[in-house]
């Protein structure tokens, strides 16, 4: 059992697998409406967020449980006085059964989880991890493809791009499932990445090219270049047009293939692909409630036995 869920490296297979299928139970409206009924989350979020957040606290209403938010902590919350992050979480968990949060700052949650006597779970930390966006990414694969031996392309931002980061540690734990990283090389996975994958013997492709993997990928992982974590507008701009996915995108695609995208997306993917059956980000969305709440019963050891 998970007490904290902050990085996609505290997983095995049989932890995944298991809120997966929680998640299944919860789409066919297997679950008890008031499972948390008593419990409160608090969502502490420093950095903005429109699915995360509301799914988040979507989820725990759904399960009967209460809500209470910093929609701006950073703004609104004691930290604009200078309180520290440990000093929030102490104070936080007088109010709180589990506390989500996104912070600016890579290590943040593996900071608060050492000051918190409640369930921490990591909502995005700066450009570290992001790691229930990768469970919702995993169960959306997954619900496509039924076997593991596909072809997943991660796209654009992936020095920077926090899901991408807890995706492929996640995908690592498949090794019949192959990856391809289609970067500029400036914006290429980070060094720690790199050597977890080389750790757990996973090889993977780069390519600059994003022809290459529309040709050949059944999964495309489309990401926002991360305009916060740049120092450059010009750098921001001259990555921004990079990798397009548009209408003559598709053509190239397989007709089994997905296109995927954590959302929000700026430009980098145009609005006629939506209506493309093979573009299932809104579905991801959807499957974020799913996940969420499959978490949160997770974490107050609410799910059902039967598939542990
Ligand atoms: C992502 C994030 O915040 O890392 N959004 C999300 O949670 N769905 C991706 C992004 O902001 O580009």
């Amino acid at each position: 059992m998970l007490k904290n869920i902050v990085s996609a490296k505290q997983f095995d297979k049989a932890t995944i697998e298991h809120i997966l299928e929680t998640a299944d139970q919860v789409r066919s409206k297997n679950y008890d409406p008031n499972a948390l009924s008593g419990k409160i989350m608090a969502t502490l979020f420093y950095e903005p967020s429109t699915r995360t957040r509301l799914s988040f606290e979507s989820s725990m209403l759904r399960l009967g449980g209460g809500v209470i938010s910093t929609e701006s902590a950073a703004e609104f919350s004691s930290a604009a006085k200078g309180e520290t992050l440990e000093d929030t979480i102490r104070v936080v968990n007088a109010f709180s059964d589990v506390i989500v949060l996104r912070h600016f700052s890579a290590g943040a949650s593996e900071i608060a989880q050492r000051y918190s006597r409640v369930p921490i779970v990591n909502a995005g930390d700066g450009n570290g991890e992001h790691p229930t966006q990768a469970l919702l990414d995993l169960y959306t694969i997954f619900s496509k493809f039924s076997k593991r031996d596909i072809t997943i392309a991660m796209v654009g931002d992936l020095l920077n791009g926090r899901t991408i980061h807890s995706l492929s540690v996640f995908l690592a734990l498949y090794p019949k499932i192959k990856l391809v990283y289609v970067s500029p090389e400036a914006l290429a996975i980070p060094k720690t990445l790199r050597s977890h994958l080389k750790s757990k013997g996973i090889k993977f492709k780069e390519t600059l090219d994003l022809n290459v993997a529309l040709k050949t990928a059944d999964v495309i992982y489309q990401t926002r270049i991360q305009k916060e974590r740049f120092k450059n507008e010009t750098d921001y701009v001259k990555f921004k047009g990079l990798y397009i996915i548009d209408k003559n995108s598709l053509k190239q695609l397989k007709k089994t293939s997905i296109i995927m995208h954590p959302l929000p997306r700026i430009n980098e993917i145009t609005t006629d692909v939506d209506k493309d059956p093979r573009a299932v980000y809104f579905q991801q969305v959807q499957n974020g409630l799913y996940i969420r709440m499959s978490v949160l019963l997770y974490l107050f050891d609410k799910t059902s036995k039967k598939t542990r």
